[in-house]
C-alpha cells in the first residue's frame, strides 16, 4: 500500500514496510497461497488478501487476540475475511497450522503499536518460524522481513536472523539486506529472501 506524497510525488517507497509490499507486488498473483506471520492490526493481511484474490489463501498468525480481533475486523470491513486463515498463536508453530506451499511470506517484527511492548518478537522463535517457512516456499516464492532495531533486543534479532540467513547456499537462495541509509533514529530495515531452486 503505498503512500501518496505530494502531487509531483505520487508514490514514494520511503520506509522499509512499503518496500516489502513493492517486492510483493511484484510477485503474488491472484490464487496464490501466502503467510502474514505476524498480523498486528491487519494491514499487511488485509494487502495479502487483496494480492491473492478470492481464488488465493493468507494464513495470519499473532499471538495477541487483540491484534486477531482487530485484522478480522479489518478483513470483515473489507469483505475479503473468507479468504484469510487467522490463527491466534505463535508464529513457531506454523508447521503445525500449514500443509500447503507457500508462495510468499511477510514478518512485520517487534510490538504492536500502542500496546503492551513486553509482547515482542524474539530472535530464537523468529529464527525458528524462517527456517520452517523457508522448508513451505515454493521455487520462486519470497519471503520479506522488516526489522525495527530502534527497540530494546531489536538489533540483537537482525543480528541473529543476518548471521542465520547469511550461510543460506546461493545456489538455492536469494537473500538481500536493504536499509534506509539517510533517515534519522534507526529507521526499520528489511531483509528480503527468494527461493530460486527447489
Ligand atoms: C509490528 S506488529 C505487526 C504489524 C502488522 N503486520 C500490521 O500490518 O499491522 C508485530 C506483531 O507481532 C506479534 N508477535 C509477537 N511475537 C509473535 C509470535 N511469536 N508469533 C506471532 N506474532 C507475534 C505482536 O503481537 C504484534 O502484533
Amino acid at each position: 500500500m503505498a503512500e501518496m506524497g505530494s502531487p509531483s510525488l505520487k508514490i514514494t517507497y520511503k520506509n522499509a514496510v512499503l518496500f516489502s509490499h513493492l517486492f510483493m507486488q511484484n510477485l503474488i498473483c491472484q490464487g496464490d497461497t501466502v503467510l502474514d506471520a505476524t498480523c498486528g492490526n491487519g494491514n499487511d493481511t488485509l494487502f495479502l488478501a487483496d494480492l491473492v484474490g478470492d481464488t488465493g489463501k493468507v494464513y495470519a498468525f499473532d499471538i495477541q487476540l487483540v491484534a486477531i480481533n482487530n485484522t478480522k475486523e479489518k478483513l470483515l470491513n473489507n469483505l475479503v475475511a473468507e479468504r484469510v486463515k487467522l490463527i491466534h498463536d505463535t508464529h513457531e508453530s506454523i508447521d503445525y497450522y500449514i500443509d500447503d506451499q507457500l508462495d510468499g511470506a511477510m514478518f512485520n517484527l517487534g510490538y504492536l503499536p500502542n500496546t503492551d511492548t513486553d509482547l515482542i518478537t524474539l530472535p530464537s522463535s523468529t529464527l525458528s518460524a524462517i527456517q520452517k517457512t523457508l522448508i513451505l516456499l515454493k521455487e520462486g516464492g519470497l519471503i520479506t522481513i522488516v526489522f525495527y532495531t530502534g527497540h530494546f533486543g531489536g538489533l540483537k534479532e537482525l543480528e541473529v536472523v543476518e548471521a542465520n540467513l547469511s550461510s543460506l547456499d546461493q545456489n538455492e537462495w536469494v537473500v538481500s539486506h536493504h536499509k534506509f541509509i539517510n533517515q534519522i533514529n534507526h529507521p526499520p530495515q528489511l531483509i528480503t529472501i527468494q527461493r530460486i531452486r527447489r
